[in-house]
């Protein structure tokens, strides 16, 4: 990628998220001209303190669920809330975010050239029967539980865009991201590495769930990047590409990083584990390797410091500013 004679223009729909502030500001460096269209349900406009500054970067206060008046050659769907807590709060907002929200960009994408790069999730695989999950795996969700708005909407988004696909020729890239975590992370979303860092940093008791057994793959926020500027490429890719970073740990490793980062003893309190919550979840990133040439570069613990420096920065700046 790069500029080209004329700056190409990027759409980024979720832009004053986690992940879609971070990829704005890439985007900006990569030379695009970029529009974010965010309606701040979980999003923080302070995450684009940076963009905004950029006058190539343009803010669009907007909800993906209506007609999109914005062309770009590039799209990047993110918006949807991620976190359980944020998503379970309003899951009619949720479901239809991730379907209306993917039929809306298929309308503007539909006879012109435009890609369009969505942000899936592993969570389609649900609680999975398959271990490490390939993108064949089929998932195991359940259709009516608690995490169904989040875990259906996005299987449906998928079946929305590949129909779009199939039917127009729409060129659109599936990237199932599996839990990324960095810099920017909200403070309150109740995922399980902001909640850790939020509570050593407090030094309050870090709570776990269930017996701690249970595994997750991390991903750092810039190898992830890496992965979905890949999948933008110009040459089409059928069919949705795992993305995340195949080391797995228990939950319990994780609080234990934390605290010997933070340099805490703190107590670890365990708490039942939440419903339909996956036991195992680790991606099989061979298609992304192979496809794609994509390895991630950052271990647990360097993302990990990464990341409380930017939780301690940001708490230390509410400290001062009294909230
Ligand atoms: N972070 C992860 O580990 C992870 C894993 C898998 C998939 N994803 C996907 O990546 C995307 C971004 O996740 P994130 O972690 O940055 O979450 P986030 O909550 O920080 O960002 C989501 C953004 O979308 C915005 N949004 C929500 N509903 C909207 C709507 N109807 N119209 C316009 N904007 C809306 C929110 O305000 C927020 O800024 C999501 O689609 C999520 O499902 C994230």
């Amino acid at each position: 990628m790069g500029l080209g004679a004329a700056r190409k223009t990027a759409l980024v729909t979720g832009a004053a998220g986690f992940l879609g502030s971070h990829l704005v500001d890439r985007l900006l460096d990569e030379g695009y001209e970029v529009v974010g269209i965010d309606n701040l349900m979980t999003g923080d406009l302070g995450n684009l303190e940076r963009a905004g500054r950029d006058p190539h970067f343009h803010f669009q206060m907007g909800d993906v669920r209506e007609p999109i008046h914005v062309y770009a050659e590039l799209v990047f769907n993110f918006a949807c809330p991620a976190s359980p807590i944020h998503y379970q709060s309003d899951p009619y907002a949720t479901l239809t975010t991730s379907v209306m929200g993917a039929l809306r960009l298929v309308e503007m994408a539909r006879g012109r050239r435009c890609t369009i790069v969505h942000a899936s999730t592993s969570e389609v695989y649900g609680d999975p029967t398959v271990h490490p999950q390939p993108e064949s795996y089929w998932g195991n969700v359940n259709p009516i539980g608690d995490r169904s708005c989040y875990d259906e909407g996005k299987r449906c988004a998928e079946t929305l865009l590949n129909d779009a696909r199939r039917a127009w020729g729409v060129d659109v890239r599936i990237a199932r991201i599996f839990n990324t975590y960095g810099p920017r992370m909200a403070f309150d979303d109740g995922r399980v590495v902001s909640n850790f860092i939020v509570q050593a940093l407090r030094g309050s008791p870090l709570t776990l769930f269930g017996d701690g057994r249970q595994t997750r793959s991390f991903c750092f926020v810039k190898d992830l990047l890496e992965g979905i500027l890949s999948l933008a490429r110009p040459e089409p890719i059928e069919g949705p590409v795992n993305l995340g970073n195949p080391e797995e740990f228990t939950i319990r490793d994780l609080a234990e990083e934390v605290l010997r980062i933070v340099g805490s003893d703190l107590e670890i309190i365990h708490q039942p584990l939440p419903a339909d919550d996956p036991r195992q979840r680790k991606p099989d990133i061979s298609r992304a390797r192979e496809l794609l040439g994509f390895s991630p570069q950052i271990g647990l613990r360097e993302g990990l410091r990464a990341t409380v420096a930017d939780f301690q920065a940001r708490l230390a700046e509410r400290a001062s500013k009294g909230r």
